[in-house]
C-alpha cells in the first residue's frame, strides 16, 4: 500500500478497547472520541488478516488498556501465527504479572510500557495507579524473556528530571527508551500548554553523550541513539514534517474504523459496520485502500 504521498504502510496500529484500568492525565486516547463497541476476536483478526494481505508486515495492539481483553490470548496467538515480521502491543504493565505467561504462550516476545514515572508519588498523580503493579508486571515479563521499551511521555516540571533513572531503568531490562513529547489531543488547551515540553533540549544532550547514532529504516527513521549501549529514541511528532513524511501506519480505532491520521478524526472509514453486513475480504480490501488515499501528512512539508 502506497499513499497519494509515496509513503508506504507497513504497519497497523489496533486500539482493542477503550477501557482502561488506569486513568492518565496526560492520555490523548489514540485520539478517539467515546464509543462503546469493540470488535470480537474474530473481527480483529480478520482486519489484520485483511491488512496483511495488503503487505501489513507490523502490527501493534494498544488501548485503552489491551490486557482488559479477555480474549487478548487469542488475539494475539491469532495474529502470531500469521507470519508477521512484527508483534507487539503497548500496556500500562498493571495487568502484566497475571498475564505475561499467557502472552508469551501465545507468540509475543515484545511489548512497549508506558511509564511516565519511576517515583510511586509522580507515577500515582500521573496515572491514578500504583507504580510497584507496573514494576511488578515489567519483572515477570522481563524473567519470561520479552523485550521491553519503556514508553515515557515527556512532561515540563513533572519527570523531566528523571532521565537518568530511566536510562537506568531501561538498562537493567537491557531493553529501550522512548522520550515522547505530549501530543496536543484530546487535552484541555491550559493542560497542554502547561506540561508541553519542547524535547531538542532533552535530544541535544543525548547527542552529546553518545558517539552512535542510528538512523532507523523503519518506525519514522527516527535517530536512536546508544546510550551505554541502551537503544533511546526521542519521539518529536509536533510541527514536524518529516516525522510525518515518515509516517508507515495505519491505524483500527477500538470501535472498528480505519484512522488515517492519529490527529484527524474527520476521515475514518468504518470497517466493522461493513463487516457485520457480510462484506467480502476483496470489499474489505477496496475500504482499506479508500483509507489510504486519505492518508495526509498532518505537518506538511512547506514547497
Ligand atoms: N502525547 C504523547 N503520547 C501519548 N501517549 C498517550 N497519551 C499521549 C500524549 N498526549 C502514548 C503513551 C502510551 C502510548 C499508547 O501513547 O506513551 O505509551
Amino acid at each position: 500500500m502506497i499513499d497519494p504521498y509515496g509513503r508506504v504502510v507497513s504497519g497497523l496500529r489496533v486500539s482493542l478497547t477503550q477501557r482502561c484500568n488506569l486513568n492518565c492525565t496526560y492520555c490523548h486516547h489514540e485520539g478517539e472520541g467515546a464509543s462503546g463497541i469493540e470488535m470480537t476476536t474474530d473481527e480483529v483478526l480478520r482486519i489484520v488478516s485483511v491488512a496483511r494481505s495488503l503487505g501489513v508486515r507490523r502490527v501493534k495492539y494498544t488501548g485503552g488498556e489491551p490486557l482488559l481483553r479477555r480474549d487478548i490470548k487469542e488475539i494475539i496467538k491469532g495474529t502470531t501465527s500469521m507470519d508477521l515480521e512484527d508483534v507487539a502491543i503497548t500496556t500500562n504493565g498493571s495487568l502484566l504479572k497475571q498475564h505475561a505467561q499467557n502472552l508469551v504462550d501465545a507468540g509475543l516476545h515484545r511489548l512497549n510500557i508506558s511509564l511516565p514515572s519511576i517515583r510511586p508519588e509522580v507515577y500515582r498523580s500521573l496515572t491514578g495507579g500504583s507504580l510497584d503493579d507496573a514494576m511488578e508486571g515489567v519483572m515477570e515479563a522481563k524473567g519470561l524473556g520479552m523485550e521491553i521499551k519503556v514508553n515515557v511521555v515527556m512532561m515540563k516540571g513533572v519527570n523531566e528530571g528523571e532521565i537518568d533513572p530511566l536510562l537506568e531503568f531501561a538498562k537493567s531490562l537491557h531493553g529501550g527508551l522512548q522520550l515522547i513529547e505530549l501530543e496536543d489531543l484530546n487535552l484541555e488547551a491550559s493542560f497542554f500548554e502547561k506540561y508541553h515540553l519542547d524535547l531538542s533540549d532533552i535530544e541535544e544532550q543525548l547527542a552529546k553523550r553518545t558517539g552512535h547514532v542510528i538512523e532507523r529504516e523503519d518506525m519514522n527513521r527516527r535517530r536512536r541513539y546508544a546510550i551505554n549501549g541502551l537503544p533511546v529514541e526521542v519521539v518529536r511528532p509536533i510541527n514536524n514534517p518529516q516525522f510525518c513524511m515518515r509516517c508507515s501506519r495505519l491505524r483500527v480505532t477500538s470501535d472498528g474504523k480505519l484512522k488515517p491520521c492519529l490527529m484527524r478524526s474527520d476521515n475514518l472509514i468504518d470497517l466493522l459496520g461493513p463487516m457485520r453486513k457480510g462484506n467480502s475480504d476483496g470489499a474489505l480490501k477496496g475500504l482499506f485502500l479508500k483509507a489510504l488515499n486519505l492518508r495526509s501528512p498532518y505537518y506538511l512539508q512547506p514547497s
